[in-house]
């Protein structure tokens, strides 16, 4: 172990559900391994404003069922400039933190790779969204849970689809990233699944649905990501179907902010959980600018330059299946 003495954590981005397990676990591996910690609110804006609080481990009592995040998260500009960045190292050596734990998404780790960089501060970060867009780990914490919350919701649509013959088009979040909409798609059975990775071929698109409609299916569920890229979402990928078949029934919902919210599924309280401890165990190890990432099954460490220079590919399987299982 080196000289490590005091953790700093934070929230930052999109908050995701098992954000507050992985907070718990971070907190409490640490004190077990004689480290002090510190809460740092609002993820880098509360760093630049100084907005931090020494944690014991009865601090993250009964929170690992709770979604969002008990430090509060933010998207911070301040923390893009030098002069922000400059403040938020001040604050942290004012307090004798010299190591951090950040959890959230992409926006999240570029910051920390530039921090890093510009203050030679050991960090490791721990994957929080809900897009489970990073490249190195099969899962973020939050995915799995947004995905069954997806899941929930268009079953319950697909009765009134069913019920008046419709054809509904149902947005999920995913601004440049189709991982939920695929597999949420695939689990709720629907019958076509647009996303940013594949430019939606409309042609196609209106083969698929008219060959549905004519085999005597009386509704349809098309997911959309938000990040949709030829029409730019549910709404206008909706009208040009409306324009093109007057008669069908559609109808379009936006689900939301509903899919970052909730009680994280077991899967996520257990990953955030083990990511939160190998955090704290790879800062110990001297380990820096890493993400923990989880590769089948297993623990692993990723560069942050890596987790950001690369982009992870959907699986090619599952958007075949999808054609098989929609006919
Ligand atoms: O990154 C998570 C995410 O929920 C994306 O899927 C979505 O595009 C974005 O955040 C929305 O961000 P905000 O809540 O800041 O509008």
């Amino acid at each position: 172990m080196g000289q490590l003495k005091k953790v700093g954590v934070l929230t930052s981005g999109g908050d995701a559900p098992g954000m507050n397990a992985a907070l718990r676990a971070v907190v409490r591996a640490a004190i077990y391994n004689k480290l002090k910690v510190v809460g740092i609110s609002q993820g880098y804006h509360g760093m630049i404003l100084d907005r931090m609080e020494d944690y014991t481990s009865r601090s993250v009592s009964n929170i690992i069922h709770q979604g969002g995040t008990i430090l509060k998260s933010a998207r911070s500009e301040g923390f893009r400039t030098k002069e922000g960045r400059k403040k938020a190292y001040e604050n942290l050596k004012k307090r004798g933190i010299d190591c951090l734990v950040v959890i959230g998404g992409d926006g999240t780790f570029t910051g920390a790779r530039i921090f890093a960089q510009e203050y030679n501060i050991p960090i490791v970060g721990v994957p929080g969204t809900i897009d489970n867009d990073l490249f190195g780990t099969d899962y973020t914490i939050g995915y799995d849970t947004a995905l069954n919350t997806v899941v929930e919701a268009v079953d319950k649509i697909r009765d009134t689809a069913s019920a008046h013959s419709r054809l509904f088009f149902i947005e999920v979040m995913g601004r440049d990233a189709g991982f939920l909409a695929l597999r949420s798609g695939i689990a709720s059975g629907a019958e076509a699944i647009l996303v940013p990775e594949i430019d939606t071929d409309f042609k196609q698109l209106y083969t698929f649905l008219e060959k549905g409609f004519n085999k005597d299916k009386n509704s349809s569920i098309v997911l959309v990501a938000e990040g949709e890229k030829i029409s730019g979402g549910a709404i206008q990928v909706a009208e040009k179907v409306q324009k093109e078949y007057p008669d069908y029934d559609t109808r379009v919902t936006i689900l939301g902010h509903i899919q970052r919210g909730g009680s994280p599924s077991a899967f996520d309280r257990v990953t955030a959980s083990r990511m939160g401890v190998s955090a704290i165990e790879a800062l110990i190890d001297d380990q820096k600018s890493i993400m923990i990432g989880l590769v089948n099954k297993e623990i692993t460490h990723v560069p942050f330059n890596q987790a950001l220079k690369n982009k992870k590919k959907l699986n090619p399987a599952l958007v075949e299946l999808t054609e098989v299982l929609s006919i």
